[in-house]
């Protein structure tokens, strides 16, 4: 094993800031139409170009590039941003190396930025530890060839690691010695007190700094950049100390970073990553062929790290360890991709405590069908549960399912919601009707706050039209017939309830009126809520309405908004209208159809 391989997964040494000048001018001189279209075929629309979205698989286009905002935004996966976001985004890169990509092409010589002496001397300081973690990394990988590793080799060989996986990891070896890395590090002109600060070695009382990994398999912490942030020590039995790992240093911080996402993030575009517990377990699944593997350095999940997720994944695979505790870090794993707004699965395995032990057991074709099974976020908890509880017996299967109606009232998805009640009430034989009535109370009693919120996004914009034309207000009915108008888009059935309910022409609002038709026009050739493909079907003036209305899919019970919602616009109306009658003397008719209201006439 030659130590000339751990260059290649690590980064450069220095992180450069460039000027905000720079910036702007790399900026200014980058055309997101022009550099786009080097990666994805647009075509011209209005001011706007279209086409398909690299970052999900469509087959009609709603990836959308306004050359005026120089902003792209794609209807179908929601991505958007300007061109730094974009190219950070195929070209998986961070913000520094997009910028120095985009000012290459455009021919710039980006600027430093000159900073305050305390500045300057953090910025010297994490150099000087990434620089000494860099040197240390490679002195244990150097080390696992020596004599004295031997029973190193060994301790990683028996754990499956090949030697593709010891180089891909940098895998290395602290030898057992209080000095080694130490001295090393000295001759090489590190002072004490920064060995100390990088975490490499600890001080005794008299101030003698001695090495803190000792006879340890060495796993370098790598962030996305190829620095090396911290490292993590095997122990080469199962001596309770198991793992040792570096302590929060300028460099490193713990729930920032994830392991082996370094590599992973190659493979995350295309693969999504699959989440795991163990550093081991990330390491083996590395192994075994699956690259797109990461793993949460031993902290439960935060919001940082979930963060980093969904910066290089459009999709997580949680696959925890199979015990009680494992499940327990799943559910809030699962929590917190979801409030980050992560798409995520779980992996449920039978057979073995965690996914290494398994790809050992199983090898890895039975582990693609466990990642071809994946769980739902839903699923997995109603699975959960129903470990609970004995479905023959009436009492249970009333919590069992009033316990599933909790978990499926926090599923937006309204079909997915079906599916799973579906499942439940042939399992349990209890109607679909019950179940279905009692998510929805849940939903009613639990999320209405949260729906009060989601109908002020959806309701608050003033159309684009209205600003221009400088019109004093939107009409009283205004409010709910975007909200009509955007569930109808997006939800079949609340599509087939509203055109048997309403017509265009019951609508106040020009725009809103022409709307209708379109979505009508669009849903008799394509059941689907593809709001890009709308957008390019409909007349130009309507686009900026349509886009508004559109832009957020509005979540909650989508037939009650329109059941709302066509009720409060025919209120609307027929009180519009009785006012006209009453100004224009029609008393006779005014009666007229107050009795038919009172009969439960339709008002029309
Ligand atoms: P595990 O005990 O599952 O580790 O802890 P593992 O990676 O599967 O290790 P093996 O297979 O037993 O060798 C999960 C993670 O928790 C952290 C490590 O990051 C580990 O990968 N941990 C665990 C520690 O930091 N210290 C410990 O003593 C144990
Ligand atoms: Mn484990």
């Amino acid at each position: 094993m030659s130590n000339m391989f751990i260059e290649d997964i690590l980064g450069g040494d220095r992180v450069p800031r460039y000027l905000q000048s720079s910036i702007d001018e790399v900026l200014n001189r980058s055309d997101i139409v022009d550099i786009v279209s080097s990666y994805v075929t647009l075509k011209r629309n209005g001011s706007d170009y279209v086409g398909l979205c690299p970052f999900h698989r469509e087959k009609t286009p709603s990836f959308h590039i306004s050359s005026d905002k120089q902003l792209y935004y794609c209807f179908g996966c929601g991505s958007g941003g300007n061109i730094i976001d974009f190219i950070g985004k195929i070209e998986n890169l961070d913000f520094i190396d997009t910028i120095k990509f985009l000012a290459e092409r455009a021919g710039i010589t980006l600027e430093e930025e000159v900073y305050s002496p305390e500045i300057q001397a953090r910025h010297d300081k994490r150099e000087t530890i990434l620089k000494m973690n860099k040197l240390a990394a490679k002195r244990f990988v150097a080390n696992l060839s020596l004599d004295d590793a031997k029973g190193a080799r060994e301790y990683a060989f028996s754990r499956g690691l090949n030697r593709d996986t010891i180089r891909a990891f940098g895998i290395g070896f602290a030898r057992d010695s209080w000095s080694d890395l130490v001295d090393y590090l000295k001759e090489n002109g590190f002072r004490n007190d920064d060995i100390v600060e990088a975490g490499l070695a600890a001080k005794n009382e008299k101030g003698h700094i001695y090495d803190k990994f000792r006879n340890r398999l060495m796993f370098p912490i790598i962030d996305v950049r190829g620095n090396v942030i911290a490292f993590s020590g095997r122990a080469l039995d199962d001596s309770p100390a198991k793992y040792m790992n570096s302590p929060e240093t300028p460099v490193f911080h713990k729930g920032n970073n994830i392991f082996a996402l370094n590599i992973a993030k190659q493979h995350s575009a295309s693969d999504g990553l699959i989440l795991v517990e163990g550093n081991m377990d990330a390491v083996s699944l590395h192994a075994f062929g699956f690259p797109n593997a990461v793993a949460g350095l031993g902290t439960a999940l935060t919001d940082q790290q979930a963060q980093l997720l969904k910066r290089y994944s459009p999709l997580v695979y949680i696959c925890y360890d199979n015990d009680e505790a494992g499940a327990k870090a799943c559910e809030k794993a699962i929590d917190i991709l979801s409030s980050a707004g992560i798409k995520l699965k779980v992996l449920s395995y039978k057979d073995a405590k965690d996914p290494d032990e398994y790809l050992k057991k199983k090898g890895a074709e039975s582990f693609k069908k466990v990642i071809s099974s994946a769980l739902s976020a839903t699923e997995y908890k109603i699975l959960n549960i129903r470990k609970k509880y004995n479905l023959v017996e009436t009492a249970d299967k009333v919590e069992f399912i009033n316990a599933a109606a909790e978990i499926l009232a926090t599923n937006p998805n309204a079909v997915e919601r079906e599916i799973y009640i579906k499942r439940i009430a042939s399992e349990t034989d209890i109607s679909t009707d019950s179940i279905t009535a009692q998510v929805n109370r849940v939903i009613y009693d639990k999320n209405r706050k949260t729906y009060k919120k989601a109908e002020r996004v959806v309701q608050s914009t003033k159309p684009a039209s209205y600003q221009r034309r400088g019109d004093a207000t939107p009409t009283a009915s205004y409010k709910s017939e975007r909200m009509l108008l955007n569930v109808m888009f997006f939800n079949l059935s609340a599509y087939k309830l509203a055109k048997s309910q309403i017509t265009a022409t019951e609508l106040s609002d020009e725009s809103h009126r022409q709307l209708f038709t379109e979505i009508v026009k669009f849903k008799e050739t394509n059941e689907s809520a593809d709001a890009g493909a709308f957008l390019v079907s409909i007349p130009e003036v309507l686009k900026p309405t349509a886009a508004q209305i559109l832009y957020k899919e509005y979540v909650g019970d989508a037939q009650a908004t329109v059941t709302d919602n066509i009720e409060k616009i025919k209120k609307q109306n027929f009180n519009e209208t009785i006012n006209r009658l009453a100004k224009e003397g029609k008393v006779d008719e005014i009666n007229e159809l107050i009795k038919a209201k009172h009969m439960g006439g339709v008002i029309k």
